[in-house]
């Protein structure tokens, strides 16, 4: 299977001098199509810094970082220019907090994502559809995010990751503010995903019960990947 992520060496730091804080040390990390892998970790130990580091939002320190065979980061700068169009185009996000924009209803915070990527209108509110009706949230589709509970504000912003068909999905922490059998089911979906289109998924949790089938385990503990 083709090589979705390959991180080598990667290393984060914040600050400087006094309030240095290496988030991230020599860490390996290898991700194939259709695979899901776990970064399973303590609070604090860098889960959400290597998320941030694969998906271009935060820059590394050091190392390697290859998408798609593609060398993004090396020597100790990005290799390419354009790396909001790489994240649009290649990658989904479930983050903590959902970030759905107030001013759109549910159905527009889903199909925003698609025609972002170039899909027609049409196609885009039918694909949105399908995705909430699986994640049971379709009858909220002419609702605004405010009247929305926390567990379907995070099951919309699963549908929006996953809307444009990326061929990354990182997801920190996307079951936390789910309960048991919802999460389980988030779970599912994304294994999937996985297996059924090619996407590589990169769960982060602090939840062992969640990572349950995954392909992969990664352990973290003070920015260091101890064992897979
Ligand atoms: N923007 C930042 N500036 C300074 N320190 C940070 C920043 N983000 C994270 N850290 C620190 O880096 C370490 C790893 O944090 P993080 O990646 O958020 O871990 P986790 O997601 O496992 O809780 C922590 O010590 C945290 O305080
Ligand atoms: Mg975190």
């Amino acid at each position: 299977m083709k090589e979705v992520v390959r991180v080598e060496g990667l290393r984060k730091v914040y600050g400087s001098g006094e309030t240095e804080v290496v988030a991230l040390s020599d860490a390996n990390m290898t991700l194939r199509e259709g695979e899901v892998s776990a970064v399973l970790g303590p609070s604090g130990s860098g889960k959400t810094t290597m998320l941030m580091c694969l998906g271009c939002i935060v820059e590394p320190t050091a190392g390697r970082m290859f998408i798609g065979g593609e060398e993004i980061y090396g020597d100790g700068s990005w290799k390419r220019r354009d790396l909001r169009r790489l994240r649009r185009e290649k990658m989904g996000f479930i983050f903590q907090s959902h970030n759905l924009i107030p001013f759109l209803n549910v159905l527009e915070n889903v199909v925003i994502a698609s025609e972002l990527t170039g899909v027609p209108r049409k196609e885009a509110e039918a694909g949105a559809m399908e995705l909430l009706e699986y994640l049971e949230v379709a009858h909220r589709a002419a609702k605004f995010p405010a009247t929305l509970s926390g567990g379907e504000m995070q099951r919309v912003a699963i549908a929006r990751a996953l809307v444009h068909d990326p061929s990354l999905i990182l997801a920190d922490e996307p079951t936390a503010a789910l309960d048991t059998d919802r999460g389980k089911k988030v779970v599912a979906l994304l294994k999937n995903l996985a297996k059924k289109r090619g996407v590589g998924v990169i769960v982060v949790t602090h939840d062992i019960r969640m990572v349950e089938g995954f392909d992969r385990v990664y352990h973290m503990k003070d920015g260091s990947i101890l064992d897979e």
